[in-house]
């Protein structure tokens, strides 16, 4: 096939793209990877490090889009609506010009389409950043968190490029000239938005779709002894959804947490049990010898020293047969996509911590006491996809 072949094959897909929900997932994704690879193939160096280097400026021109309000200005004409940039601008109250140059890069960036001179209409992924749907607070937690990025370099430079370890005075800390965490340094507005995230992130297969729940919990037969500890569950969505899949298990479910974030709970399952609880301490009387507990996208959040404190105190209130399962985005060992290698970056800026590898998994749990059972993922493997990592007290 020549090239200009290769070129109009390729436009006539995209000018008429099979719908997303009727491609295998597997496809689909085999077919971005395949993207990928040809523009890696044909790019020029100067192409790519244009791309490379100017990738905050559509991080920012995002960010504008749905800060002055234009991603919801456009998402009220919807479906097939246009729009001149003056009304536009006039609607969101801001200076044409500026409009007319953050609409050309979101255009640019295929969010809009520029219909006829300064008149543009949605693409199909405007709507996604209007008011109403989780990614704006996604973008938003995003964006405020790459002012710690930028920083990463100075940080590492002068710290003689050492793996930040210390979660009290790290890349965070040094960004933001503050000696607090990064969950209690910033602001409680933003902790909603990274739950948002994380309810973004994590919305594909539940974990309990692929591991097998039935089989390994059937034993579990008290209804004094808690079938599941959430720890760090946040505002319980995990055991909320848990519970609806599997109402006839028996035990209770207990969710543990901070204060300030089951303070902040408005709607919960009555049958789930609610405990404050700093998971640096050893475990309740309420949550000992149950038969999981649960710790979903925590230990990323923390170095080996603090993720061994917590693994501790998990370890002392297990028994025989409690399981610890833990839900995580675990690095393939080799040849880490893109995407899940960024959210590494991510652990390491905002927290020194790191997303592990699942050589580096296995290590932290035979070194805090554990024994690997299996490392379950889904059947689709999406790229940032968690796996669940069962484990049993060391033999
Ligand atoms: C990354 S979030 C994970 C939340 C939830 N497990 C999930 O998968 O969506 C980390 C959670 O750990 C909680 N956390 C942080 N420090 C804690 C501590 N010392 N004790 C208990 N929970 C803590 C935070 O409040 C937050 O909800």
């Amino acid at each position: 096939m020549s090239v200009s072949q290769l070129i109009q094959k390729i436009n006539e897909v995209a000018a008429n793209p099979p719908a997303q929900d009727s491609l295998d997932p597997a496809d689909r994704i085999a077919l971005l990877e395949a993207l990928d690879s040809l523009r890696g193939a044909i790019e020029s160096p100067v192409e790519a490090t244009a791309r490379i280097a100017f990738g905050a400026y559509e991080q920012v021109g995002l960010r504008l889009g749905i800060d002055m309000g234009i991603f919801d200005c456009l998402a009220t004409v919807l479906p097939a609506g246009e729009m001149e940039v003056t009304e536009l601008a006039e609607k969101i109250d801001a200076n044409t010009l500026l409009v007319s140059r953050v609409m050309r890069l979101l255009s640019a960036m295929g969010l809009f389409k520029e219909v006829s001179e300064n008149k543009f209409a949605n693409g199909p992924l405007a709507p996604v950043f209007a008011d109403g749907s989780p990614f704006p607070d996604v973008v938003l937690h995003l964006t405020t968190g790459a002012e710690v990025l930028v920083k990463l370099p100075e940080y590492l430079k002068n710290t003689k490029y050492k793996n930040p370890m210390n979660a009290k005075n790290g890349p965070f800390q040094f960004a933001k000239g503050t000696d607090l965490h990064y969950l209690i340094g910033s602001k409680p507005s933003l902790l909603k938005q990274k739950r948002l995230q994380l309810r973004w992130q994590s919305s594909g297969d539940p974990w309990f779709d692929f591991y097998p729940v039935e089989e390994r919990f059937a034993q579990s037969s008290s209804t004094d002894t808690p079938l599941m500890v959430d720890i760090g569950g946040s505002l319980g969505n995990d055991l909320a959804a848990f519970h609806a899949r599997f109402p006839s298990l028996r035990g209770s479910l207990v969710l543990e947490e901070l204060p300030e974030v089951l303070d902040s709970i408005t709607d919960l399952d009555a049958s789930i049990v609610q405990v404050k609880h700093d998971f640096f301490l050893p475990q309740p009387k309420i949550a000992l010898g149950a038969k999981a507990y649960f710790l979903s996208t925590i230990l990323h959040d923390w170095p080996d020293k603090e993720g061994k404190i917590i693994l501790a105190h998990v370890r002392s209130a297990m028994n025989e047969e409690s399981v610890l399962l833990i839900n995580e985005n675990a690095l393939p060992d080799t040849n880490v996509p893109l995407y899940p290698a960024k959210l590494d970056f991510l652990m390491m800026s905002f927290f020194s911590g790191i997303d592990r590898t699942v050589k580096q998994f296995r290590t932290l749990l035979e070194e805090s006491g554990f024994e690997l059972v299996e490392a379950h993922q889904p059947k689709v493997v999406r790229s940032g996809t968690g796996y669940i990592f069962e484990a049993i007290l060391k033999r």
